[in-house]
């Protein structure tokens, strides 16, 4: 297909774990994609990994936590690229451990870089996609927004965030052909579970009812569902894949 023909699907936090494996899919499914970082050495290499196997994806620079620097990084992909048809929230951080112990700066960046940043992508791309009768947006949320975690008030309260975020926002734009939806992952095998302590991460698998960590690409594939022509009656849901460890 020709590259201006495809959709342009922008994915926040593309050099992480479930980043890469959503730039991998989405190519696979045809669409242009264009992963946003904040480190060069990783962003080169993910662009490496993936042209290595066939994937030619375009890259974006800019904090998500910046409101200013997310705007100039979406003139410059519509400019250069095309018009942002589907953004996926992805980039997030934890600063875990309990609350009597947290800082404002652990608040602040969980909430600045996992919350607000949903707020500066999406701000930037709507008005777009509003004039174009066309949108898709995903945000990545997590298991720990639905049930609670001993460490993560901050990350918690940021990923629950998404959730009103997501339907409000999704009463907004139905009616301009743009769906917005939740996925709320659980445990999935990263850098950021790898964090996790050994003796802790361990208790957590023995939680989850599957007996295993999830895969990245087990998220991607709900994205790229959601994000398909076909699913154009999905809008303000939340997708829960845990491998059974909350049901709600
Ligand atoms: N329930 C009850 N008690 C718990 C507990 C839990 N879930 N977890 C820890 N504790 C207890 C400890 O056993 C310890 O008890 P003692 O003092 O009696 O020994 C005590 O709490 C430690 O308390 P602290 O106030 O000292 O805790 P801390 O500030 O050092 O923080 C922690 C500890 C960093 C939160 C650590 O427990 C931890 O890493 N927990 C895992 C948190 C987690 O699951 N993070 C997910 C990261 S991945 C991610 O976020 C992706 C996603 O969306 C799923
Ligand atoms: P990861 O491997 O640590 O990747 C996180 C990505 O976000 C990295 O590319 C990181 O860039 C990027 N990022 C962080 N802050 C940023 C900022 N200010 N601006 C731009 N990019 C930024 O973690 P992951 O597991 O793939 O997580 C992806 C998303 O899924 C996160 O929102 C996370 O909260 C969510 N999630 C993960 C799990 C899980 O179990 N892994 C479960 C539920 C939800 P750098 O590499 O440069 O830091």
């Amino acid at each position: 297909m020709n590259q201006d023909s495809k959709r342009v699907a922008l994915i926040t936090g593309s050099t992480g774990g479930i980043g890469t494996a959503l730039c991998r899919k989405l190519s696979e499914e045809g669409y242009r994609v264009v992963g946003n970082f904040r480190n060069q050495q990783k962003a080169q290499q993910l662009q490496a990994e993936l042209a290595a196997d066939g994937h030619d994806i375009e890259l974006a620079h800019g904090d998500v936590a910046d409101f200013e620097a997310v705007g100039a990084m979406v003139r410059d992909v519509e400019e250069h690229i095309g018009p942002i048809d589907i953004l996926i929230n992805n980039a997030g951080i934890t600063r875990d451990t309990s609350f009597v112990k947290m800082s404002k700066a652990d608040w602040d960046a969980v909430l600045n870089t996992n919350l607000n940043s949903v707020f500066n992508c999406t701000r930037h791309v709507i008005n777009g996609m509003v004039e174009r009768r066309y949108g898709r947006i995903i945000n990545i949320s997590s298991i720990n927004a639905q049930k609670g975690q001993y460490g993560q008030t901050n990350y918690s309260t940021a990923k629950a965030g998404m959730h009103g975020f997501t339907k409000s926002l999704a009463l907004e734009v139905a009616r301009y052909g743009i769906t917005v939806n939740t996925i709320s992952p659980g445990y999935i095998a990263t850098d950021m579970v790898m964090a996790v302590p050994e003796n802790i991460r361990e208790k957590i698998v023995a939680q989850i009812p599957v007996g295993r960590l999830g895969g990245p690409v087990e998220i991607a594939e709900a994205v790229a569902f959601l994000i398909s022509d076909k699913s154009g009656f999905i809008t303000g849901s939340n997708f829960a894949i845990n491998g059974g460890q909350h049901m709600s």
